[in-house]
């Protein structure tokens, strides 16, 4: 088991609904540390850059006005293989496939509106952390 660090957005949709508390306690729960939290808004330029490898789906300007629509909130979490742990409690990307018991499976009902972004790599974590929080 490696300690891991890994990254998640908490979008507009799920703070809006005041859903940031009940999603922050289902990974405290499983025992994962916050180790960097932010209330923000993020830039098109940074959004646009967040999802490059989005650029040239159909859908990328809704997601893009989506994510830059209000609020974030933005966390660090550590624990043993943080980032696969991550993307179970949050389930699979379309909330319409997503299993019930899983954070999208549980709130979302249609994308784009899938309630938080988790990083898919620990690359991918480390490149959104230093994007989004710096050193
Ligand atoms: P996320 O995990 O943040 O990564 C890319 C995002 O694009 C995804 O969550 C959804 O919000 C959005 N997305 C992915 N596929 C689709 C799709 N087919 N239609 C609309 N939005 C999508």
């Amino acid at each position: 088991m490696a300690v891991e660090q890994t990254f998640v957005i908490i979008k507009p949709e799920a703070v809006e609904r005041r859903l940031t508390g009940e999603i922050l306690t289902r990974f405290e729960r499983k025992g994962l540390k916050i180790q960097r939290l932010a209330v923000t808004e993020i830039s098109k330029e940074v959004a646009k850059k967040h999802y490059a490898h989005h650029g040239d789906k159909p859908f990328f300007p809704h997601l893009i006005e989506a994510m830059t629509s209000g609020p974030v909130v933005l966390a660090v979490l550590e624990g043993d293989e943080a980032i696969s742990q991550v993307r179970n409690l949050v389930g699979a990307t379309d909330p319409a496939k997503a299993a019930p018991g899983t954070i999208r499976g549980d709130f979302a009902l249609r994308l784009p509106y899938n309630m938080i972004h988790a990083a898919d790599s620990p690359d991918a974590a480390q490149e959104e952390i230093q994007r989004f929080f710096g050193n």
